[in-house]
Formats: C-alpha cells, sequence, structure tokens
C-alpha cells in the first residue's frame, strides 16, 4: 500500500485572546497515491483546518502529518516551503489568480521561484493550459474569463509543479452547479490519467460524489 498521506492523532487548537477554540480534537486519516477523497462536514467542523495542515501552510499543536514519508513537524521553515512547492498543489475558492497577468503567466508563475528558464516555463503552462480545456484563453487576463475558465487556470497552476497532491478548498465554491460539475469532471480525469492524489474540501454532496471515498469531519474529529 503507498500512502501518500497520513494524519495521526491531529489536534489544533488556536488561542483567541484567554480562551481557546479546539479546531481538531484528534484527526486519523490516511489516503493512498491515485485516491479521490473528498472531505465533508458542517461548517466549522474543521475541513480547512485539515487541509492547510496537510498542505504544510500550517502547523498542528498535536499529532503529526507525513507526506510521502516525511513528517511535516520534524521540518524547519525552509524545508516546509520546499517541500510544499514540490509536493502539493493548491486550489481554492476564490481561484487566487494575479489580476495583471495573462493566463500563461499565471501558470509559469510558480516555476520562478523553482529556477525553471523561462521559455521552458512557459513552454510547460501552455502545455497545461492546453490540457485543461483552455488552448484558446492563454492571453486572456483572470477579469477575462469565466469563473469555471479561472478555476482551470489555477488547477493548471496548481499542477505546473508536478505535485503529487492536489489539495482543493472548496473548489467549486463560486461556481454555478453545472460549471462546478465540470471542474469536477476535470479533477477526476486528471486523477485518474495522472495518478494524482486529490483530497477536495465540500459541503456539497454532488461534489462529493465524484470522490472514490468520503470523509466526514464533525466538531474536529472524524466521523465514523
Ligand atoms: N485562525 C483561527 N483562529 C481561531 N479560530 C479558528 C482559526 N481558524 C479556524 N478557527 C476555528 O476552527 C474551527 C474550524 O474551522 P475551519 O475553517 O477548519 O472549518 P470548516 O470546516 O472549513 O468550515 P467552513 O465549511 O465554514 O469553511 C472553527 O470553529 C473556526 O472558527
Ligand atoms: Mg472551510
Amino acid at each position: 500500500m503507498d500512502v501518500v498521506v497520513r494524519a495521526v492523532d491531529l489536534a489544533r487548537r488556536f488561542k483567541m485572546g484567554n480562551a481557546f477554540v479546539d479546531a481538531l480534537r484528534g484527526v486519523d486519516l490516511s489516503i493512498e497515491r491515485g485516491e479521490f477523497v473528498a472531505l465533508v462536514g458542517p461548517s466549522g467542523s474543521g475541513k480547512s483546518t485539515v487541509l492547510n495542515l496537510i498542505g504544510g501552510l500550517d502547523r498542528p499543536t498535536g499529532g503529526e502529518v507525513w507526506i510521502d514519508g516525511v513528517e511535516l513537524g520534524a521540518t524547519d521553515e525552509r524545508t516546509l516551503t520546499r517541500h510544499r512547492r514540490e509536493h502539493v498543489g493548491f486550489v481554492f475558492q476564490t481561484f487566487n489568480l494575479l489580476p495583471r497577468l495573462t493566463a500563461v503567466e499565471n501558470v509559469a508563475l510558480p516555476l520562478m521561484f523553482s529556477g525553471v528558464p523561462r521559455r521552458e516555463r512557459l513552454d510547460r503552462a501552455r502545455t497545461l493550459l492546453e490540457n485543461v480545456g483552455l488552448g484558446q484563453r492563454l492571453t486572456h487576463r483572470p477579469g477575462q474569463l469565466s469563473g469555471g475558465e479561472q478555476q482551470r487556470v489555477a488547477i493548471a497552476r496548481a499542477l505546473v509543479g508536478h505535485p503529487a497532491l492536489l489539495l482543493a478548498d472548496e473548489p467549486t465554491g463560486n461556481l454555478d452547479t453545472t460549471t462546478g460539475a465540470e471542474i469536477m469532471a476535470l479533477l477526476k480525469n486528471l486523477n485518474q490519467e495522472r495518478q494524482l492524489t486529490v483530497l477536495v474540501v465540500t459541503h456539497d454532496p454532488e461534489v462529493a460524489s465524484f470522490a472514490d471515498r468520503i470523509v466526514t469531519l464533525r466538531d474536529g474529529r472524524v466521523q465514523t
């Protein structure tokens, strides 16, 4: 069994003045390579917190996160940043594209930080945009694209560094039902064709139905 993600007794306590919020209270979760998992649960149940910890955007206050056999808690800030860049792609509800850059420039941007030469960056970005069906929108800026198109650009950007793991937090949250289903079909396709491991946070059962497996969070714990 090839486990890409392993969260062990994961806890996250946020300090709020003199009080605490226990967002996660001992979450155990394993995801195998090539799996497509949906993380569901009510608002405030800890979904985004789990995703941020697995992605190395935040650190747990208890427990461990292992990605590809590396325990993130044991790494310093620089190693964590490099790990994120090399192993994880992120997709967010609000797309988070840079408004002044074209689609191809947005997708190529992460490769700048990895020291890939400009020509190769743009070539790889162009190929990926073609892969997600945006070959005709290469020089459009985000404001000139529909919501679904912007999310495709964001997905292409997430994949440009060849991550093993794609993390998506409510990727269809700002899209209508039809466009949302198209985005999920695209993610499913990438999952199957590239053996990409996908973890999608959603509160929409229709979105979750694209997954191989559904994990439900409630009050900071996995519901069994
Ligand atoms: N930075 C923070 N400081 C304090 N409390 C936080 C912080 N981030 C999250 N929380 C709290 O932790 C709990 C879990 O939050 P989280 O964002 O993971 O929920 P969620 O399941 O993603 O909800 P939603 O579906 O609304 O996005 C919530 O009660 C939230 O208020
Ligand atoms: Mg959330």
